[in-house]
C-alpha cells in the first residue's frame, strides 16, 4: 500500500514538475472579439491543466502582455518572449486565438521531442507550385520547402529562438520590408540562418478538428444574428472589363447580395454601373476608391439599416453569406472597424487591408475615411492609403484570416481546410465560376436570391 502511495505522489510530483515548462502564448488582435476569443482559449487551457492536477501554466496574450507593433509577423515577439521565459522553461507555443488545444495530447507529442535542441515542430504545409504570396520563393520545387500553419499552433525550443534573437540582433538577415504571410517569412528566416532547421511536421498538429488532434483550428463561427441586408457591396471595375469580370460577378456571388453597385470610369446603363467622374488608372486607384467611399456614405445616411460597405474588385470572388457572419463578430456602432487581409509594408512599417481579398468598414470606420482621407496621388495604391489613414485616424484594422487576396490554389491544402474561406481573388489561370461553385454557393444559396439594382438616374 505505501508502495503504491510513494509511486503515486512520484508519478503526481513529476507531472506537476512538467507543465511548469510550457509558456503560452496567443497573437492577439486590438478588439473586443479578439479578446473574447483569446480569454475564451485561456480559460480552457487553465480548465485543462487543472483537471490533469497540473499547475496553471504561463498564458501571454500579445497584445496585452507584450504590445510590440507588427507582433503578428512573429519576429517582432522573439526578445518579449525570450525576457519572460524561465530557467526550466522547455517549449513555446505560439498560437492563434481561433487554435484549440488538448493539453493531454500536445503533452504526450512534445515528450517524443528533444527540447534542448534547435527544434520547431507544428503542421507542415508546402506550396504546390510558386505562388506570388510567398514571392515565388523555391519555384524550382516548391514542394521542398516547409512552413507552420499558424492556426494549427508552433512549438519553438528556446535554443532555436535564442539563436534566431541573436542572428537578428547581428544583423544577418535581410530585413523584410514586405509581410504577407508570416508563417512563410518566419520559415524562410529560419531556413536562412541554418538550412538544417526545417520545420519538423507533428500529425497531432492538425490543420482541422480531427481524431487524435493535440491543435487544430477552430472553424468560424458567428457572433449572432446575420443580416445580409445590412451590408452594401461597391463593386470597382473598368470599362476594360465590362465584359468579362462583370458577367462572372453577375453570374455568381452577385445575385445573393440585396444592396450592391459597380462604380467604373464609364456609365454603362445595361450593368449598370455608376461613373463617378475619376479617370481610370492603371494602378493604384486611390481617388477613385475615396470617391467611393463619399458616394457610399450618402447611401448609409438614406439607409440606416446598413452597416458595412464591402469594397470589392471585380474580379474578387466571395461569398455573401460567409461575408455577413464575419460581421456579427464585429457589430460595434461605436468604434471604428476596418475588416480584411492584412499586409505590412515598411520596416518600421504599417497594416493595411490588401484590396483584392475585399475591405470592410463599418459606418463609423466609413464615416472617417470619407472625410478625413485623402490621396497623395490619384493613382496611389488605394488599399495601403486606406492602412496610413487607419493608423493615423485611430481605425482599428482587423485581420480576418478567411479573407484571400489570391486564388485558392496560391495557398496549401491545409491553410484552406476549415473550409470557411470567405474571399478569394484573380481571374487567371482559374475559371472563377467554378471557384465559387466549389467554395461559396452550397452557402450563399441558402440565401434568397436578389432582384437586380435599378438605377434611379
Ligand atoms: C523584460 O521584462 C521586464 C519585466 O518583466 C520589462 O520591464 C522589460 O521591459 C522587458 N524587456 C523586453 C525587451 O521586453
Ligand atoms: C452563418 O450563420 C448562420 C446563423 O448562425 C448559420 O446558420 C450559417 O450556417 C452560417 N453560414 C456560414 C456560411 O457560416
Ligand atoms: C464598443 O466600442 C466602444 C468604443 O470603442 C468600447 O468602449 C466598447 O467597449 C465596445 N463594446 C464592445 C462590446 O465591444
Amino acid at each position: 500500500m505505501l508502495f503504491i502511495y510513494v509511486l503515486f505522489t512520484l508519478f503526481q510530483f513529476s507531472v506537476q514538475l512538467e507543465n511548469t515548462n510550457i509558456i503560452y502564448v496567443i497573437i492577439s488582435q486590438n478588439n473586443y472579439y479578439s479578446q473574447q476569443i483569446s480569454n475564451t482559449l485561456k480559460q480552457t487551457l487553465y480548465e485543462d491543466y487543472r483537471s490533469l492536477g497540473l499547475n496553471k501554466p504561463k498564458i501571454y496574450v500579445s497584445k496585452e502582455d507584450f504590445n510590440v507593433p507588427g507582433d503578428w509577423t512573429l519576429t517582432p515577439l522573439i526578445s518579449p518572449i525570450l525576457n519572460i521565459t524561465q530557467p526550466l522553461t522547455e517549449w513555446i507555443i505560439l498560437l492563434e486565438e481561433r487554435t484549440q488545444i488538448s493539453v493531454e495530447l500536445l503533452l504526450n507529442t512534445l515528450r517524443q521531442y528533444d527540447f534542448t535542441k534547435d527544434i520547431w515542430i507544428g503542421h507542415a504545409l508546402h506550396d504546390k507550385e510558386a505562388t506570388i504570396v510567398h514571392h515565388f520563393a523555391f519555384y524550382e520545387n516548391p514542394t521542398f520547402f516547409k512552413y507552420p500553419n499558424i492556426g494549427s499552433g508552433i512549438a519553438l525550443s528556446i535554443p532555436l529562438l535564442k539563436k534566431l534573437e541573436s542572428y537578428l540582433k547581428q544583423g544577418l538577415s535581410k530585413q523584410l520590408d514586405f509581410h504577407i504571410d508570416p508563417s512563410h517569412e518566419f520559415a524562410h528566416l529560419i531556413y536562412n540562418m541554418r538550412n538544417d532547421l526545417m520545420l519538423r511536421h507533428d500529425n497531432s498538429f492538425c490543420c482541422k478538428k480531427g481524431p487524435n488532434c493535440a491543435t487544430y483550428p477552430r472553424k468560424f463561427k458567428p457572433c449572432g444574428c446575420v443580416d445580409v441586408s445590412t451590408i452594401f457591396f461597391a463593386i470597382k471595375t473598368c470599362k476594360r472589363f465590362h465584359e468579362n469580370r462583370v458577367t462572372v460577378v453577375k453570374n455568381t456571388w452577385y445575385n445573393y447580395a440585396k444592396h450592391k453597385m459597380f462604380f467604373s470610369d464609364v456609365e454603362d446603363s445595361n450593368i449598370p454601373t455608376v461613373s463617378l467622374n475619376v479617370a481610370n488608372t492603371e494602378q493604384g486607384h486611390c481617388q477613385k476608391t475615396m470617391e467611393i467611399l463619399k458616394y457610399t456614405l450618402k447611401e448609409f445616411q438614406k439607409n440606416p439599416l446598413l452597416k458595412w460597405l464591402a469594397l470589392i474588385d471585380d474580379d474578387t470572388i466571395l461569398s455573401v453569406s460567409r461575408i455577413a457572419n464575419v460581421t456579427t463578430c464585429y457589430n460595434n456602432d461605436s468604434q471604428p472597424f476596418i475588416l480584411g487581409e492584412r499586409y505590412r509594408f515598411g520596416i518600421q512599417g504599417f497594416d493595411y487591408p490588401t484590396g483584392g481579398a475585399g475591405i470592410l468598414f463599418n459606418v463609423p470606420a466609413l464615416q472617417i475615411l470619407a472625410s478625413k482621407c485623402t490621396c497623395p496621388r490619384p493613382d496611389s495604391p488605394d488599399d495601403m492609403v486606406v492602412g496610413i489613414c487607419a493608423l493615423e485616424l485611430g481605425i482599428e484594422l482587423v485581420y480576418i484570416p478567411q479573407m484571400h487576396q489570391a486564388r485558392p490554389d496560391d495557398y496549401a491544402f491545409g491553410r484552406l481546410a476549415t473550409n470557411d474561406a470567405v474571399t478569394f481573388h484573380k481571374h487567371w489561370m482559374n475559371d472563377p465560376q467554378r471557384v465559387y461553385e466549389k467554395w461559396f454557393l452550397a452557402d450563399d444559396s441558402m440565401l434568397p436570391l436578389e432582384p437586380d439594382v435599378k438605377l434611379e438616374l
